[in-house]
């Protein structure tokens, strides 16, 4: 892919339309990243993923032969700095990072231990994705846009993972401080709230879920827009009825 020479040139076509963007997908192999990467592939960006597991990654190379497909485990400072240096190395910069890689891990507390592996819990949900978006801006401070992807339950906790609810919410403060902090130089930073959304991760839930290319296409129009927040599919009722509704919102949670 022939990528334009300058970072404006990057960002806006004379339509206004984002294009040729250098987009970096943490956990990119699977469920709303993949989306997501196919997405901005579609948009004619530039797509670098990293995951785990080197089947998923194949899989993705085999999809996408145009995409890097890095394998990275997040919390692993020195893979997030060999990941960092891969997509340099590939495309010369950055434009856009997004911090997706997450899962949610049921806890409960009423019984016995429920800290098994909460360390490692934290860490993929709330410090790797800070550690890594620092990382990022000391390498390329004037990166355009940076993603999040939280939850719905960044705002309410679930009961039965309430330190996914206590992670998500960490990551939900630090992307409104650093909103406020990258704003003088134009850095773009978007929190996405997924509602349950249909991927791997939900497989043995049933109930309603959102289709993962809608909470790409959500991605996309809020990053369009400079949106600080995007709520895909119901989870858009959310901001309302924490407002007018909380206990109703408590009642809905209680059973997801
Ligand atoms: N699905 C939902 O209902 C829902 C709702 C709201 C928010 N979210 C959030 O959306 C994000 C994506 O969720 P999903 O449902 O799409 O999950 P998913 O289908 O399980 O995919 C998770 C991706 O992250 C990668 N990953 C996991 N741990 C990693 C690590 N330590 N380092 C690097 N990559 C790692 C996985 O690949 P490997 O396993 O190979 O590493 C995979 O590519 C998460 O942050 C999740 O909390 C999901």
């Amino acid at each position: 892919m022939d990528l334009p020479a300058s970072p404006q040139q990057a960002h806006r076509t004379v339509t206004g339309k984002a294009t040729s963007r250098v987009v970096l997908i943490t956990g990119g192999t699977s469920g709303i990243g993949l989306s997501l990467a196919d997405s901005f592939l579609r948009e004619g960006d530039a797509v670098a993923v990293c995951a785990r597991s080197r089947a998923g990654l194949d899989r993705f190379t085999e999809k996408h032969p145009d995409g890097l497909a890095v394998q990275a485990d997040v919390t692993d400072p020195q893979a997030r700095t060999a990941l960092l240096d891969a997509v340099g190395e590939r495309f010369g910069r950055l434009d856009v990072l997004i911090n997706n890689a997450g899962g949610l891990v049921e806890r409960d507390f009423s019984a016995d231990d429920a800290t098994a592996a909460l360390d490692q819990e934290i860490d993929l949900n709330l410090t790797a994705p800070i550690h890594l978006t620092g990382e990022t801006l000391r390498r390329w401070p004037d990166l355009s846009a940076i993603v999040f992807v939280t939850s719905g339950f960044a705002l309410i906790s679930p009961t039965r993972a309430p330190t996914y609810g206590a992670a998500k919410a960490g990551l939900h403060g630090f992307a409104e401080g650093l909103r406020r902090q990258l704003a003088p130089r134009g850095t773009h930073v978007l929190e996405v709230l997924p509602p349950t959304t249909d991927t791997p991760a939900t497989a043995a839930k049933t109930g309603p879920k959102l289709p993962p290319a809608e909470v790409a296409e959500a991605t996309i129009r809020a990053l369009r827009e400079r949106r600080p927040m995007a709520f895909p599919g119901n989870a858009k009722l959310m901001p309302a009825l924490l407002r007018i509704a909380p206990r109703t919102l408590d009642r809905m949670v209680a059973k997801l």
